[in-house]
């Protein structure tokens, strides 16, 4: 495909302020955007740039079709007339997504069946052959977004999503999704030099994707399999020269102090296993300590504070206290810094005690959370 094309790069709900800067920095400028992401037009092969470099994203989509569909027979119909064999051979395993508010369809699961029927059928008609389909995303994934009788087909350029960075074989416990993570130290406006600070660090998440961020390293540099690599205008030259030329960008000279502790043995384990996944472990100072005791340097310094939010009843007794003395550790040994709670209840979040200068909304999966900053001056 020559030419501009459009691509839909989805993330997560409140992350499109986060994304829009990151696509921003590579020159990217979105012609409309909405509460889940923003489109974009470029060259199809910017879609492996776009895939490496966006660590907040969770799917980079190839728009191929847009049409009205007022019923399930028009939509089955219109996909079924997409030269699907242009983009990709019948040798392929397809895999089908799919989001509606269709009143019709009332289990996605029957919207992707309907889709893959519809794609099948295309290539028995053509060229007497079914490709094999299936759940797993290791090959084209087909998404297909249905809304108000308006229908969007989308090759997914990611496959498997972006949600994941790779390095976190262990979660240890309620960890925050990677590209999460990327987009909240966004959000904190850190300058990847001054300390970057995780008391309650669980898994690692933040330190690591901080300790990437300060070093330009991209964590989906050493994935090896994308959706895009299975369509017929993937170019393997291309993709192993950019590949090559953003290594080269890494740079761990200058790094800022970034420190990383847990009152738990076993998040500090995941941390350091996660880290050395990353190739970041000589970048975080890791301490088995409660968070009172974290070394906190003179001078600048952000701190990403990610405590547990119990929703289970009677939980919230302990939690209150925890939540009192992160204001109490705020105010009484991190003057000069500014410091973030990332929580999902807002109640716990009040015996925190201090003032915010700002609560910024995100969603971690299904749950409502904020991001509340304190100067602590
Ligand atoms: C919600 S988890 C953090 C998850 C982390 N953001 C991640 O992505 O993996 C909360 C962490 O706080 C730790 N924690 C709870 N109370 C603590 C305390 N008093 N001092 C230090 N760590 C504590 C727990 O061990 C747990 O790892």
């Amino acid at each position: 495909m020559k030419g501009q094309e459009t691509f839909f790069i989805s993330c997560a709900p409140h992350v499109v302020p986060w994304l829009k800067q990151e696509l921003d920095d590579l020159g990217y400028m979105p012609f409309e955007e909405n509460y889940t992401g923003l489109f974009i037009k470029a060259p199809f092969e910017k879609c492996m740039e776009l895939n490496f470099q966006l660590t907040t994203a969770s799917r980079v989509l190839w728009l191929v079709d847009k049409f009205t569909a007022t019923d399930q027979k028009q939509l089955y119909n219109k996909l079924s007339r997409i030269r699907w064999s242009d983009y990709f051979s019948e040798k392929k395993y397809i895999t089908i997504t799919s989001q509606t508010n269709h009143p019709s369809i009332n289990n996605s699961m029957f919207l992707n069946q309907l889709c893959k029927d519809a794609v099948v059928d295309f290539f028995q008609s053509h060229y007497n052959i079914r490709p094999d389909s299936g759940p797993l995303r290791s090959e084209v994934v087909i998404h297909l977004h249905w809304q108000e009788n308006k229908a969007w087909v989308y090759l997914d350029t990611s496959g498997e999503q972006l949600n994941k960075h790779g390095y976190r074989q262990n979660p240890f416990k309620a960890p925050v999704q990677e590209n999460l993570a990327a987009a909240i130290i966004k959000a904190t406006a850190w300058d990847k030099k001054c300390t970057f600070i995780n008391p309650m660090c669980g898994s690692g998440t933040f330190a690591i994707e901080a300790a990437m961020m300060a070093g330009n390293k991209l964590p989906l540099l050493s994935r090896s399999n994308f959706g895009y690599m299975h369509l017929f205008d993937f170019n393997k030259k291309k993709f192993e020269l950019l590949r090559s030329e953003l290594a080269l960008k890494s740079n761990f000279e200058n790094m800022p102090a970034i420190i990383a502790s847990d009152n738990n043995g076993y998040a500090i384990k995941a941390t350091r296993e996660n880290a050395e996944r990353a190739g970041v472990d000589a970048f975080i100072e890791m301490t088995k300590c409660d968070f009172t005791e974290t070394s906190i340097p003179d001078g600048n310094g952000v701190i990403v504070i990610n405590p547990p939010y119990g929703e289970r009843l009677g939980e919230n007794i302990d939690l209150e206290a925890l939540y009192k003395s992160i204001g109490d550790f705020f105010k009484q040994q991190c003057k000069g810094k500014t410091g973030f709670i990332f929580t999902g209840d807002l109640n716990l979040a009040k015996k925190v005690g201090l003032r915010t200068s700002a609560r910024i909304p995100f969603y971690n999966g299904t749950i409502e959370c904020r991001l509340l900053k304190y100067d602590l001056y």
